[in-house]
């Protein structure tokens, strides 16, 4: 996708991307740089974070393994960014993990692993460059959030209550640290194809949730490229702050519950009750 961004918007810029080494986190990345920052990529896996290097030129990117749930790992991550670079301009808040599960069968440890990576985790990653960077030298905040809690969705109560909770957050530290030049905004990504995400909503094996999608307003499901050029949007935008962008072609205007656009995944979701 051709970009619309001048190349260079983001030269000198250090941008820190937890869950970066894979999916919509690793397209944000290679925008950022492809727009002239330096990216440092956080997730679990080693491995997984070292083959994403392969997709960066020498020098425009880095690696630190770190689970979000662990303060003790953020702060040294955090730090080993800022020894490499002197500070971290932008944040995205991109760790997220989520599973299908009914109420009945949630359990009070799945609703809490689900807590812990995407809210608990967002807040610890903020708070941490913010205490280490952004505090002295202001900077720009984006969490990836969803639509499903956009009002709410079946089998999904723990990953909807994490992300209504982030886009809470996103309002918040935008009153709090707008005085201190930080601005913190959100993106709520629809169906995006191509994505360990929108493999995991849907259980039926032979229905196809990507490519020509008629149920969706734009005919089409999403593309991680379109993600990560409305995040570079809000990071250029001065004037914006507090807001969550909705990308999904229209989607959750029309069908917020999306299962009931797909009869056939709503039967596979429902067989699951
Ligand atoms: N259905 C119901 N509950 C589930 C579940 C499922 N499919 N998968 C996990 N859980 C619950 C269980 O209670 C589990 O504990 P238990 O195995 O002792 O019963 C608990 O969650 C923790 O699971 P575990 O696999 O030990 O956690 P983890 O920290 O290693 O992994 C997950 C976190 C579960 C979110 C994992 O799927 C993950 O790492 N996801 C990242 C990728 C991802 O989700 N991408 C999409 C982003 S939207
Ligand atoms: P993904 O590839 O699975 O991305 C999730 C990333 O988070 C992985 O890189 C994972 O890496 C990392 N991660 C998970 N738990 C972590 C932890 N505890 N600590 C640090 N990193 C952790 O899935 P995706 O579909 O691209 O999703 C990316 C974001 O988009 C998520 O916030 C998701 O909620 C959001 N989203 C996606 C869609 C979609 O259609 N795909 C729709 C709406 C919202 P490790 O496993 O190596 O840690």
């Amino acid at each position: 996708m051709d970009s619309i961004f001048r190349k260079d918007v983001l030269r000198g810029k250090i941008a820190l991307i937890t869950g970066g080494g894979s999916g919509i986190g690793l397209e944000i990345s290679k925008c950022l740089v492809e727009h002239g920052a330096k990216a440092v990529l956080l997730g679990r896996n080693l491995k997984r974070l070292e083959d994403a290097l392969g997709y960066f030129q020498k020098d425009t990117c880095s690696i630190a393994q770190c689970d979000v749930r662990n303060t003790d790992h953020v702060a040294k991550a955090v730090k080993q960014a800022i020894d490499l670079h002197g500070k971290i301009d932008i944040l995205i808040n991109c760790a997220a993990g989520n599973f299908l599960a009914p109420f009945e069968t949630l359990t009070s440890k799945g609703f809490k692993t689900v807590i812990e990576i995407d809210t608990i985790g967002t807040f610890n990653v903020t708070k941490e460059v913010f205490t280490q960077s952004m505090k002295s030298g202001g900077g720009i905040i984006i969490n990836i959030s969803s639509t499903l809690q956009m009002p709410a969705v079946n089998m999904i109560s723990h990953a909807a209550a994490a992300k209504a909770a982030i886009d809470s957050l996103t309002r918040s530290l935008a009153v709090e640290l707008g005085p201190r030049r930080i601005r913190v905004n959100g993106v709520a990504p629809g169906m995006i194809e191509g994505t360990e995400g929108l493999s995991r909503l849907n259980p039926a094996k032979d229905v196809k949730l990507d490519g020509k999608v008629p149920q969706i307003p734009l005919q089409r499901s999403g593309k991680k490229s379109e993600i990560a050029q409305a995040v570079l949007f809000l990071i250029l935008a001065e004037y914006i702050t507090g807001q969550t962008l909705v990308v999904d072609g229209g989607l959750v205007l029309s069908f917020p519950n999306f299962t009931l656009a797909f009869p056939d995944v709503f039967q596979a979701w429902s067989s699951k009750l």
